[in-house]
């Protein structure tokens, strides 16, 4: 009977241990993340060598691909979000993709993220039907990073973390989102 339940067991920490793998291979070209040096690496790569898409050219940009900042500090959600990203880190990037579009199903969560590039949420929402709201501005998407609000002032889906974030790396991740 024990061995009955500690196979159980078992099997789930298994398949729990195969969605995250999936998960992160399935961004692999993404950077890795902290406590996670192998996942992310490309084949070949030595083990522990910066990967050529390490490099960042601005502060935003390393923060929306590793949730770290320029001087170190990691980006964390204060509230929302799946069980992962807070197991395993991770930032815009594990959802929103490497090119700011989304549109791919993310583990854990009921919504597809959406295209968060700064020309996407600024221009007039045509896809018409659901949750229509006034276009982003710079003001409404950092309220939508920080506190998780549409320019209508709905809460967003719980999936979107909530990001505990300074002005200076707001504006930073902004910026990088116009280029992106
Ligand atoms: C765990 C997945 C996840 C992560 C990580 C994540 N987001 Fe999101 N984000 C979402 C989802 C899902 C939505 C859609 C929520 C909704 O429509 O209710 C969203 C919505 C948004 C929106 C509002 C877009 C809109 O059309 O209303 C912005 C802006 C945004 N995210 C920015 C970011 C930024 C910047 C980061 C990194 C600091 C980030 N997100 C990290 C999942 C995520």
């Amino acid at each position: 009977m024990k061995k009955g339940i500690a196979l159980i067991i078992a099997a789930v920490l298994l398949f729990l241990a195969l969605g995250m793998y999936a998960q992160y291979s399935y961004y692999r070209g993404a950077p890795s993340y902290a406590g996670m040096p192998m996942m992310g690496t490309p084949q070949g790569a030595q083990p522990g060598a910066a990967p050529p898409q390490m490099r960042f050219s601005s502060n935003g940009e390393m923060i929306y691909y590793t949730g770290v900042n320029i001087d170190g500090e990691r980006i964390v959600p204060k509230y929302g979000g799946p069980m992962w990203l807070y197991n395993h880190g991770g930032s815009c990037v594990s959802c929103h993709g490497e090119d700011g579009r989304g549109g791919r199903p993310v583990m854990m969560c009921p919504e597809i993220p959406p295209d968060i590039r700064y020309s996407a949420l600024t221009e007039e929402m045509e896809h018409g039907g659901e949750e229509e709201h006034p276009p982003y501005n710079k003001t409404t998407i950092k309220r939508a990073i920080t506190r998780g609000l549409d320019p209508a002032g709905e809460e967003l889906n719980p999936c979107m973390p909530r990001w505990a974030m300074g002005e200076r790396d707001l504006e930073d991740l902004i910026l990088f989102l116009k280029r992106a």
